[in-house]
């Protein structure tokens, strides 16, 4: 059922002057509900008719029929319409009930292949707040594009090659020692990474240099160096993956930079072939001049090592071979958006007409305090330990609010991880975001914990009225549910929008909607009464539930039947 074709019909059966799909498009929402579910601006079909439109207005409302809706009013030059509540809100309730987890689930994808690359932390360096929005951005984004029927890989593209692993080894070596490294891989490493600027700082003997020789016998396969370069790698992966449990995202590929070591001549040969590399400084570049706002993008340094964007590139061309990608998603902070702009250029230059499925996801910071945070000068706070503190707090909470409750640890872990992604996804990307544990672990406001409480409530009231699946709605009338209702018949639409936009904050802000919607119904209808609505009532919750659980799954939350 759709609800704005059937005033579509309606209004065309009483004026044939626009096609059905043209007045459709022109219907909007209003404002207020009082106003009506939705209204019709007459303008455009009066023009036609050359009459005036509060003319128009108040001749359709006279004459517009249908078994759907309840009543039509004439404002000015809009005609406002209201449903017949029971009705539709039976409708609408059926439609959840039979489609269950189907429910909004879209054609648009038909299958075809969506490349993710997202989270792509750097070894040997903790895992930034950065990575952690690119990682559940990425990964709530994979979800929807999944709902709407595209097939998805999602890419760790880790940040494990690079000069900076040159100086990583220089500095093992000067001043690392094995044990310390094992016991705490990553703070140690990190530790010999800025020491090694400070000395490099007042370099008295070549450090810099022997930094850039490291790479180099790195680059060509030094039984030493690589061995090294290994061990740091799998630390890393083993910290990584200890946050990726903890946050339920898993990925299809882990191939990053390294990888392709062996792939860029290739590129680089093809863009020699095309005759598109020129030489500046000793520097192979690709000049973007097509392209005013850009910097030529720097293929090969003068000593030859090759560069961020070289393996971008090379990437590229791997990923759309192997998977024959529709479109190739990068979620990567916005600090990095020329960058992505020029590997964009380069492959439009070199005649892929895929270079249009290319899009940079670019987000904002995630701020603590007002203040961003750099490993360069070694202030770093241990991702880890955050989400442990999250779950931590969510502990106690459950421990002051509900001591008796079956898993708590469990539910402590969906709540407190929860809020973080919640906290995440709730705002629009772009816009910075502040950090703050306690603010995202409230279980009112605009928070992870809110909407899994309401679930969990919704979730309560069915265990009390020993709910089964199989129980139908006959509709209901009063406004409230009929708000929440309309909500619920929405869900398709939202997460068309999230797709269109690849911003998961609109299913988020939408199940908030839902949440107070469903909670404004609670605090004004005793659902359990007895009486005839009492079924339809709780098909409604059972409707909620299910919406709920959907939106919080593409989202990357669980949804905990009692907190
Ligand atoms: N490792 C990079 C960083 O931390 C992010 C990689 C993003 N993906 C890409 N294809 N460049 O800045």
């Amino acid at each position: 059922m759709n609800l704005k074709q059937i005033i579509a019909n309606s209004i065309h059966e009483v004026v044939t002057e626009l096609p059905v799909d043209i007045i459709q498009n022109l219907i909007e929402k209003p404002k207020y509900s009082h106003h009506g579910d939705f209204s019709f601006p007459t303008f455009e079909i009066a023009k036609r008719k050359k009459i005036a439109p509060p003319l128009l207005a108040s001749q359709l409302s006279e004459r517009i029929s249908s078994p759907w809706i309840e009543r039509c009013e004439a404002v000015g030059p809009y005609v406002n319409f209201f449903f017949h509540k029971q009705k539709v809100q039976q409708q609408i309730v059926q439609t959840v009930l039979e489609q269950q987890t189907n429910y909004g689930d879209l054609t648009i994808g038909n299958g075809e292949n969506i490349v993710l690359d997202l989270s792509s932390p750097n070894i040997a360096k903790p895992f930034s707040m950065g990575h952690l929005r690119s990682t559940v951005i990425g990964n709530s984004l994979a979800n929807i594009l999944e709902k709407c029927n595209f097939n998805t890989v999602r890419i760790n593209y880790l940040g494990d090659w690079g000069t900076q692993f040159g100086k990583l080894i220089a500095a093992y070596l000067k001043w690392g020692e094995q044990e310390k490294v094992e016991k705490n891989p990553i703070p140690e490493l990190l530790k010999l990474y800025v020491r090694f600027h400070q000395e490099a700082e007042k370099d008295t003997d070549g450090l810099v240099e022997e930094g850039r020789a490291w790479f180099k016998k790195l680059e060509d396969g030094d039984e030493e160096a690589l061995s090294l370069w290994r061990w740091f790698r799998e630390e890393s992966l083993l910290e990584f993956q200890r946050i990726y449990d903890l946050l339920g995202v898993s990925f299809d590929s882990y191939n990053g930079e390294a990888f392709y070591n062996d792939k860029m001549e290739a590129v680089v040969n093809l863009l020699q072939h095309k005759q598109l590399l020129s030489f500046s400084d000793g520097a192979q570049i690709v000049e973007l001049e097509e392209e005013p706002s850009l910097p030529p993008c720097l293929i090969k340094k003068s000593d030859g090592a090759t560069l961020y964007a070289t393996r971008d590139l090379a990437a590229a061309f791997y990923r759309k071979e192997k998977y024959q990608f529709a479109k190739t998603l990068y979620i990567v902070g916005q600090e990095q958006t020329v960058h992505f702009q020029q590997v964009k250029a380069v492959v439009k230059k070199m005649g892929e007409s895929w270079y249009n499925d290319m899009h940079h996801i670019p987000f904002g910071l995630l701020l603590k305090d007002g203040k961003k945070l750099s490993t360069r000068k070694g202030e770093i706070i241990l991702l880890e330990n955050v989400i442990q503190e999250a779950i931590q707090l969510a502990q106690n909470n459950i421990a002051a609010k509900n001591p008796s409750l079956p898993n708590k640890e469990k539910v402590a872990k969906q709540v407190g991880v929860g809020s973080i992604i919640f906290q995440d996804l709730k705002n629009f990307r772009l816009n910075s975001i502040e950090f703050s544990l306690e603010d995202m672990l409230k279980f009112e406001g605009e928070t992870g914990p809110y909407v899994q409480y309401t679930f969990a409530r919704a979730c309560s009231i069915l265990r009390k009225a020993s709910f089964s699946e199989e129980l139908v709605s006959h509709g209901l009338q009063d406004t409230f549910s009929w708000e929440l209702s309309k909500l619920l018949y929405e869900f398709p639409e939202v997460i068309e929008r999230a797709y269109i936009g690849f911003d998961p904050s609109v299913v988020a802000k939408y199940i908030i909607d839902v949440c107070q919607s469903f909670n404004s119904w609670y605090g004004h209808e005793k659902i359990l009464n007895e009486d005839h609505s009492k079924k339809s009532r709780l098909a409604l919750v059972y409707a909620t539930t299910v919406v709920i659980e959907e939106s919080l799954r593409l989202l990357g939350m669980e949804a905990p039947t009692e907190m």
